[in-house]
C-alpha cells in the first residue's frame, strides 16, 4: 500500500501512447493522422470511435465516451485511477517510485482491502505449492497435466494446490502477520482456525480487473462423500451471483469477437481458452443471474450458452433464460452431445472439429426451446398449447419490437399457428407488465421527481398542441448548420472542438432533421472528423454538392443577426456579443434550442396519437403507454429548459 510518486505519474504520461493502449482492446485502422475502430463502449456496426495520437485522446461520436489513455484503461478495465496507472506502468515496464502513506491511511486502506490482500497472498501461496513442492508437483501439477493443461495455461489462470493437512496456509499467513480473522472473513480459514481448502487443486476466481475474490477447489479423491468442488463461501467481496469465472482472462477476446461463450465448469473455461477459444466464461454450476449477464453485456450483447447434461436439466435451465432476453441480449444455445461437457468434448474431437461444431450447431434460443419441447409434445394438443404459452411468455420478455416479430414469425411456422394469435397473446402480456410498471413508477415519481406544475387548475400539459411542422425547425436547423460551418473547428474546451461537442450532444436526435440539406452538413462534419481532417469552412464552400456550397456561402457572407422571428418563437438570445466572440455559448445554446423544439414536436405528435386512440374507442393499455411517453417528454423538456438557463447565464 503506497502512493505512486508524482515523478512516476509524469513518466507514465510521457510514455503511454493512446493508440497502443486502445489498440489492446479495439481493432484500429489508420485514417489520416487518426485511428478509427468500433467503439467498445456501445454496440455499433460502423466505426465512429476515433483515436487521436496527436492529441492523446479517444472519442466516440456514437455514444460520446471520450478521454485520454488513462481514462480509457479505467473505463474498460473498471479500475480506479491509481490502479489504471499501475496497469499502464506494467504494460510499459515502468519502474514505479512508491511513497509510503501515513499510518492512518494505511490502516484505513488495509481494512478495505484486507480481503483482496489475503486472497492475493493465498493465490501466490497455492501457486508456489503447485510448482515448488514435491507433493504439489507430483499430485497437483501431475493432475493438471493429465487433463491436458500446459504450463503457460496453468499460470495464466493462476492455478494452484492446497495441501492444508497441517493448516499450512493459516500457519504461513499468520506467521507473516496476516490476521486469522481476515483469513476467516475471506473464507480461507475455518471458524476453528484450520485451512478451509485441503488437498485440492485450486482455481482462483477473479473479478473483471483480475483481483482474486475467492477460490474453487477440486478434490482429487474419488470418494463420493467428499464434494467434488468446494467454493469460497459468500464474503464481503465474493458474491456468487455477480461472479463469472474467467471474465478477467476472457474480456479482451469477448470484445474482439463481439461474442461470449458461457459454459458451466472451471475446466471447460480453461480447456477452451487454451485451445484459442478465449471468449469463454463459466457460471460455475449455478443458474444465470442478472448480475452475471450484465457483466457479459459490458463487453458484448451476443451470448452463446453451451449446455451439457440431460434434457430435464436443460429444460430447467432454459426457464431461467427469460432473464437474459430481458437484458436485450442475443442468445444462442448449443447442446454438447454424448454426455460430454465442453472440456471433454473438445479433447475428444479436437479444436478444428469443435470450432466447426460451435459454428454450425449454435441455435437461436427460441428455436432451440421450441425444438426441444416439441419433441415431448408431439401431437398431444394439451401439451402443444402449453408449449405455445411457454414460448409466448419467453418472447414477451424481449424488449425489442422488431426482434419480437421475427420470433413470432418463426414460432408461427414451427407451431403451425397464426401469427396474429401469437401477437395478440404477446401484446396482452406486455400490456399487463407495462401497467404494473407504470403503477409502481407513478408511485415513486410523485415522491422524487419534479414534474412541472400545471399553469392553472385543470390545465394539463399533455394537452398542449404543437404543430408537427413549423418554420421554427427550419430556423433552428439552419442555426446548427451555421455554427458547424463557421465555428466547427474552434476549440470549445481544452480538447473538444465545437463540432465534436455538437455531434456528440446531438447523436440521439440527429435523425430528427427535417431538411436533408442541414442533415448533410452534419454528415459532412462526421466524415471530416472521422478522417482526421480539419473542419474548415472551405470544406463546405468547396463542396461538390452545389446546395452545400451555396448554404456555406450564405451563412458566411450574411452579416449575422438574430432573426426577428426567433423572439416570437421564444428562443433565447445569448448575449449581445457578436457570435464570433461567443461560439461557446452559441454552440451550447444552439443545441438546446434545437433539442427543445424537437421534443416539443414529439410531444405534439404523441398528443395527436393519444387523441386518435381515444377517438377510436380507446384501448387502455395503449393510452397509458402514450401518457407515460408524454410524461417523460415533459420531464426532458424541463431539464433542457434548466440547462438553457445555466448556459445563458454563463
Ligand atoms: P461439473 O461437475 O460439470 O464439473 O460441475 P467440471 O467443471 O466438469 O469439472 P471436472 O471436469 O469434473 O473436473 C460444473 C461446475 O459446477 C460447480 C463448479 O463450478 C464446476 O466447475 N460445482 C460442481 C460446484 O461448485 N460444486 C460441486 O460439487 C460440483
Ligand atoms: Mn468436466
Amino acid at each position: 500500500m503506497s502512493y505512486i510518486s508524482d515523478k512516476s505519474v509524469q513518466q507514465i504520461y510521457d510514455t503511454i501512447k493512446v493508440e497502443d493502449v486502445v489498440g489492446d482492446f479495439v481493432h484500429l485502422k489508420r485514417r489520416g493522422i487518426n485511428h478509427i475502430g468500433l467503439c467498445p463502449f456501445h454496440n455499433e456496426k460502423t466505426p465512429s470511435f476515433n483515436v487521436s495520437a496527436v492529441k492523446g485522446i479517444f472519442k466516440c461520436f456514437g455514444c460520446g465516451e471520450g478521454g485520454d489513455a488513462v481514462q480509457f484503461v479505467m473505463k474498460i478495465e473498471n479500475l480506479s485511477y491509481p490502479e489504471a496507472l499501475r496497469w499502464l506502468a506494467k504494460k510499459y515496464n515502468i519502474q514505479l517510485e512508491e511513497i509510503a502513506p501515513s499510518a492512518e491511511i494505511l490502516e484505513k486502506q488495509q481494512a478495505a482491502d484486507s480481503l483482496y490482500i489475503v486472497n492475493a497472498f493465498a493465490q501466490e501461496y497455492f501457486q508456489s505449492q503447485l510448482f515448488e513442492t514435491d507433493y504439489g508437483k507430483s499430485i497437483g501439477l501431475q493432475y493438471f497435466k493429465e487433463r491436458g493443461l500446459r504450463e503457460e495455461t496453468i499460470r495464466r489462470f493462476g492455478l494452484g494446490y492446497s495441501n492444508g493437512i497441517n493448516s499450512d496456509l493459516v500457519q504461513t499467513s499468520t506467521g507473516k502477520g496476516y490476521k486469522l480473522e481476515i483469513m476467516q472473513s475471506a473464507g480461507l480459514a475455518s471458524s476453528a482456525g484450520k485451512d478451509f481448502f485441503r488437498q485440492r487443486v485450486m482455481f482462483p476466481i477473479h473479478n473483471i480487473s483480475g483481483k482474486v475474490l475467492g477460490f474453487g477447489g477440486r478434490t482429487l479423491s474419488t470418494d463420493k462423500k467428499t464434494p467434488k468442488y468446494l467454493n469460497t463461501p459468500e464474503s464481503e467481496i465474493y458474491h456468487k451471483s455477480k461472479i463469472l469465472y474467467g471474465i478477467s482472462q476472457a474480456k479482451k477476446a469477448i470484445l474482439q469477437e463481439n461474442m461470449c461463450y458461457m459454459v458451466e465448469g472451471y475446466m471447460d473455461v480453461i480447456t477452451l481458452s487454451q485451445a484459442g477459444i478465449e471468449n469463454v466464461v463459466a457460471s460455475s454450476g449455478t443458474s444465470l443471474t442478472v448480475g452475471q449477464i450484465q457483466l457479459v453485456k459490458r463487453f458484448s450483447p451476443n451470448l452463446t450458452i453451451l449446455y451439457d447434461g440431460d434434457a430435464a436439466g436443460i429444460k430447467a435451465a432454459l426457464r431461467g433464460l427469460e432473464l437474459v432476453l430481458e437484458q436485450d441480449m442475443n442468445v444462442k444455445v448449443l447442446l454438447i452431445p454424448d454426455g460430454e461437457d465442453p472440456d471433454s468434448y473438445l479433447q475428444k474431437v479436437g479444436v478444428t472439429a469443435f470450432r466447426e461444431f460451435l459454428q454450425k450447431e449454435a441455435v437461436d434460443f427460441i428455436l432451440f426451446k421450441t425444438r426441444l419441447l416439441l419433441k415431448d409434445a408431439k401431437n398431444d394438443p394439451m401439451k402443444r398449447a402449453e408449449l405455445i404459452k411457454d414460448l409466448v411468455e419467453s418472447i414477451s420478455h424481449i424488449p425489442d419490437t422488431l426482434k419480437r416479430s421475427v420470433y413470432v414469425k418463426q414460432c408461427s411456422d414451427l407451431m403451425d399457428i397464426g401469427e396474429q394469435i401469437l401477437h395478440n397473446e404477446i401484446n396482452k402480456r406486455i400490456a399487463s407488465k407495462l401497467k404494473k410498471n407504470l403503477e409502481v413508477e407513478n408511485k415513486s415519481d410523485r415522491q422524487d421527481s419534479e414534474l412541472p406544475t400545471p399553469l392553472e387548475p385543470g390545465f394539463d400539459e399533455t394537452s398542449i398542441f404543437i404543430p408537427e411542422k413549423s418554420r421554427a425547425h427550419d430556423f433552428l436547423e439552419k442555426d446548427i448548420a451555421r455554427i458547424l460551418i463557421m465555428f466547427g473547428n474552434k476549440e470549445l474546451t481544452q480538447n473538444e472542438t465545437v463540432a465534436e461537442y455538437i455531434l456528440i450532444n446531438m447523436s440521439d436526435i440527429i435523425d430528427e432533421f427535417d431538411s436533408p440539406i442541414f442533415a448533410e452538413v452534419v454528415e459532412i462534419c462526421i466524415e471530416t472528423l472521422s478522417a482526421a481532417k480539419e473542419l474548415k469552412p472551405e470544406i463546405f464552400i468547396q463542396h461538390k454538392n452545389p446546395k452545400i456550397s451555396e448554404l456555406a456561402i450564405d451563412v458566411i457572407s450574411t452579416p449575422y443577426e438574430y432573426s426577428a422571428n426567433w423572439e416570437k418563437l421564444n428562443v433565447f438570445l445569448n448575449s449581445q456579443k457578436m457570435p464570433d466572440d461567443n461560439h461557446v455559448a452559441d454552440a451550447k445554446s444552439g443545441i438546446l434550442r434545437f433539442k427543445l423544439r424537437k421534443i416539443e414536436r414529439l410531444m405534439g405528435k404523441n398528443q395527436s396519437e393519444i387523441k386518435k386512440v381515444q377517438d377510436e374507442g380507446g384501448n387502455l393499455e395503449e393510452i397509458m403507454k402514450l401518457l407515460k411517453v408524454q410524461q417523460k417528454l415533459i420531464l426532458m423538456r424541463g431539464e433542457i429548459a434548466k440547462e438553457q438557463n445555466t448556459v445563458v447565464l454563463k
